[in-house]
Formats: C-alpha cells, sequence, structure tokens
C-alpha cells in the first residue's frame, strides 16, 4: 500500500447523505475548536457538485446548534471565469446551499473574481486578502484551519488539473490565476504550498465514477498516481481526512468500516 499520509485519516461510509454527515460533524468539531484556540476560523470551500449535499446537511445542522459562524472566515479554493451569480460559480453554489442559512457575516466572505478580466492580477489580490486575514504558519505561509476540497475524474483539486504542470508544480504564489487549455476558460485556483499549510484539508469524495481516480490516488503503483494532481495533497504539519461514500472507494478495495 501506499506510504499513506502520516496524518491521514481515510473515512469510508455506505451512502453519499452518510459522507455528508460525517463531513460535517468534522467540520463543525474543526469550526469549534478554532473558535476556542484562536478565536477566530478560516475555511475554504469547495465548487462543484458533489460538495451540495455536504452544505445542505451543513445548514441543517448549523439551526440551533452551537456553533460560532460569527468568528469565521469563508474563503474559495477555486473559481471559475463566471460572475457571482452564474449558475456555474462556486460562490453561488455555496451561497444558495449554505451561506444563505447560516449566520456568517457577510464581511467574512471572500469570494475569488473569477471574471476578472486580468486573472493573474486578480489572483495577486485574493493572496493578499488571504495573506491579510489568514494567520500565517512557522513558514510564513497563511495556515488555514480547513480547506475543503473535491476531486474531479482526473484527479483534479481545486483547479489544478493534469494539463496545468506549471500551476502544479508552482513554489511562490499561493493563489494563480491563468488559462486551462483544455477547458479554452480561465481558473483562479490556490496551489499546493497553501492547500498544505493548512491546518486540516478534507477531500470529500462520493460516487461510482470517481472510483478508478480513487484506486489511483491510494494505489501503491508510481505509474498509477503519476499526473493525478490529488496526489500533490499532503499536508506539511496538518491533518488530512479523506472521506469517501462506498460506491467511491469500491475500486480501491475499501468499504464501510
Ligand atoms: C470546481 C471544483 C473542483 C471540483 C472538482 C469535482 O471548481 O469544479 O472546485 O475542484 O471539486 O471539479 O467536481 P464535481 O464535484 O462536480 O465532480
Amino acid at each position: 500500500m501506499v506510504e499513506p499520509h502520516p496524518m491521514r485519516q481515510t473515512i469510508v461510509v455506505p451512502t453519499t447523505q452518510a459522507a455528508a454527515e460525517r463531513a460535517t460533524a468534522l467540520i463543525l468539531d474543526i469550526i469549534r475548536q478554532a473558535a476556542e484556540a484562536r478565536q477566530g476560523c478560516s475555511i475554504s470551500l469547495a465548487g462543484g457538485a458533489t460538495p451540495r449535499p455536504l452544505y445542505e446537511c451543513l445548514a441543517r445542522q448549523a439551526v440551533g446548534a452551537d456553533v460560532p459562524w460569527s468568528c469565521v472566515d469563508v474563503f474559495y479554493g477555486d473559481e471559475r471565469d463566471v460572475p457571482e451569480d452564474h449558475v456555474e460559480s462556486n460562490y453561488h453554489l455555496t451561497q444558495r446551499a449554505l451561506l444563505d442559512h447560516v449566520p456568517i457575516r457577510p464581511s467574512r466572505v471572500h469570494p475569488m473574481w473569477g471574471a476578472a478580466p486580468d486573472i493573474a492580477a486578480a489572483a495577486e489580490e485574493y493572496e493578499r486578502t488571504i495573506r491579510r486575514i489568514v494567520p500565517a504558519g512557522e513558514t510564513g505561509i497563511p495556515r488555514f484551519d480547513l480547506i475543503l476540497l473535491g476531486m474531479g475524474g482526473d484527479g483534479h483539486v481545486a483547479s489544478l488539473f493534469p494539463d496545468c504542470p506549471e500551476i502544479l508544480a508552482e513554489t511562490g504564489k499561493l493563489v494563480a490565476g491563468f488559462h486551462v487549455p483544455f477547458l479554452g476558460r480561465n481558473r483562479m485556483s490556490f496551489t499546493l504550498p497553501l492547500i498544505n499549510a493548512a491546518r486540516n484539508v478534507l477531500l470529500f469524495i462520493t460516487g461510482e465514477e470517481k472510483s478508478p481516480a480513487v484506486a489511483r490516488l491510494l494505489s501503491d503503483a508510481p505509474d498509477a498516481r503519476r499526473r493525478l494532481p490529488a496526489c500533490g495533497v499532503a499536508p506539511t504539519d496538518g491533518t488530512y481526512y479523506l472521506v469517501l461514500d462506498a460506491a467511491a472507494a469500491r475500486l480501491a478495495g475499501l468499504s464501510p468500516a
């Protein structure tokens, strides 16, 4: 078996709903612990279709719960080149599924300007915002309390795609704005140094269609892992949760505990 990340906890549950509930419990614990320890909590959210049940579960559980939402700062791990009210916008997804239902202060929600005409300059500005708000760790890189990620069928996380090797290899920028050749579109994305500086990374993957990529992610064969961006997720001094439903875990030979 590939050497698992020393702090990685792989959690397999039977259904998508169970995965959403398990991830919700982890996220609420992380928020409460950060608020108690540092009177603040910085989280970054993922887009795509997978996290919607998770956001809806978070929104339901937040009602009446003792969650210190008022001290939470919300950022985005990546964003598409569309306006914030566009159906493809990651911000729009989270606003409808989560932010409209929890008392997070609007001033503490920080959307990416994915539709910026100069996407590289907009990424630099977003990085400055992160550096201003999210306390840095010993490395000088801002340490998010939680970075939530999904994974594409090609193994991409955030907008770190296999055909963007230079962005995958980025070591200076913490946020990059770039053109994605195979999409023919711009994206803004966290880079791996920022992701791997987090206190907690939660990779949330459900559905049969992701099972081949999950098998590659957990494979001990270098060829299987090659060119799989998700393999670059390895928090330097943080906890790495991999939450899977049984369908996504199937080809990796993992089943619910
Ligand atoms: C995005 C997401 C991206 C997502 C994967 C998986 O902007 O698309 O942030 O990283 O997690 O593309 O997307 P699905 O959940 O739709 O399969």
